[in-house]
């Protein structure tokens, strides 16, 4: 495995992820008596967390508890010594002299990066501002493997704030080890991404939808719901106001009725929080999942964890 993760760009094949999946399935199955689950006992974890957190702090904390480890944390850079103008590089050569991995979230792009740079212990990014969220990209395609056993094949929807979403960033660079994919992108004006940019093979099918209606009548297997990012529009402006990005609830908001009419297989998909874009009823339907992808990010997380401290999964 390797020793920082940074960028889901780190996976080069599938047979990487499917061996990590693999690695996770191993790791929950009670009958499995081959697999000590304390292994990380004595070692520390440490979370620096300097942007809002609830599934991700909490899901590394708890995988790591259930690897046998323990956990320290900063929520707070300003109760830190980077208060008194110790520098990001000073921080995190300190924090390596202490825990034996350290899982960041920071609000600037190219902050694990620079962490990895210069520590002695595994980095993990957290999601770094409207960089990248490599272990959320992770565990939401552990879900849609479970779900339809692999992710070649799929027609996929995107939905939502995609310039400025981590999470998408992210997850195109592990679909794109996938074949014959279709995607169905779905975003308010202002606020969509360079196709080019993210996929990177160039005979890749993209169809841009101008309403949730529309991408629902073609049948996606796959509908993955992101927020509007607007912490992130005020960093992109240089007046500090919100751009017009004509959000419409209208068009970007999936109802109750709209996932009745999708196949019975479909997934809907979110990383959370949500925002307004799905309807709270929706949560009752079987093709919700993203109360699993939290679940799901728990296992993933405890893999991940102990094939960084032990290489476990090549
Ligand atoms: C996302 C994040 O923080 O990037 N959530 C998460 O980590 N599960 C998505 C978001 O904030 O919209």
């Amino acid at each position: 495995m390797f020793k920082h993760l940074i960028s889901a760009s780190q996976f080069t094949s599938e047979k990487q992820l499917v061996n990590l999946f693999d690695a996770a399935d191993q790791i929950i199955n009670p009958h499995n008596q081959n697999y000590d689950l304390r292994r990380a006992k004595n070692l520390v974890m440490a979370t620096w967390f300097d942007e809002p957190s609830t599934r991700t702090r909490l899901s590394f904390e708890s995988a790591m508890l259930r690897v046998g480890g323990s956990v320290i944390n900063i929520t707070d850079k300003h109760s830190s010594s980077f208060a008194k103008g110790e520098t990001w590089e000073d921080t995190i050569k300190t924090i390596s002299n202490i825990a034996d991995i350290i899982v960041i979230r920071t609000a600037k792009e190219g902050e694990a990066e620079r962490a990895a740079a210069v520590s002695s212990v595994p980095i993990i990014n957290a999601g770094d501002g409207g960089g990248e969220h490599p272990t959320q990209s992770i565990l939401d395609l552990y879900t849609i493997y479970k779900h339809f056993g692999s992710c070649n094949g799929l027609s996929i929807g995107l939905v939502g704030d995609l310039k400025h979403n981590r999470s998408i960033h992210s997850i195109l660079k592990l679909l794109n080890l996938h074949q014959n994919i279709t995607y169905h992108i779905l975003h308010p004006s202002a606020l969509g991404l360079n196709p080019k940019e993210f996929l990177q093979r160039g005979d890749i099918p993209v169809r841009i939808h101008k309403s949730m209606d529309e991408l629902v009548d073609v049948g996606p297997d796959v509908i993955y719901m992101t927020r509007i990012q607007s912490e992130r529009h005020k960093i992109s402006t240089a007046q500090g106001q919100l751009p017009e990005y004509n959000y419409n609830p209208k068009l970007h908001y999936l109802n109750m009725k709209q996932v009745e009419r999708l196949p019975g297989t479909s997934l809907v998909m979110h990383p959370l929080p949500r925002g307004q874009e799905i309807a709270v009823e929706v949560d009752q339907d079987h093709r919700a999942s993203y109360w699993r992808q939290v679940k799901n990010g728990v296992n993933i997380r405890m893999a991940l964890i102990n094939s960084m401290l032990f290489d476990v999964c090549e």
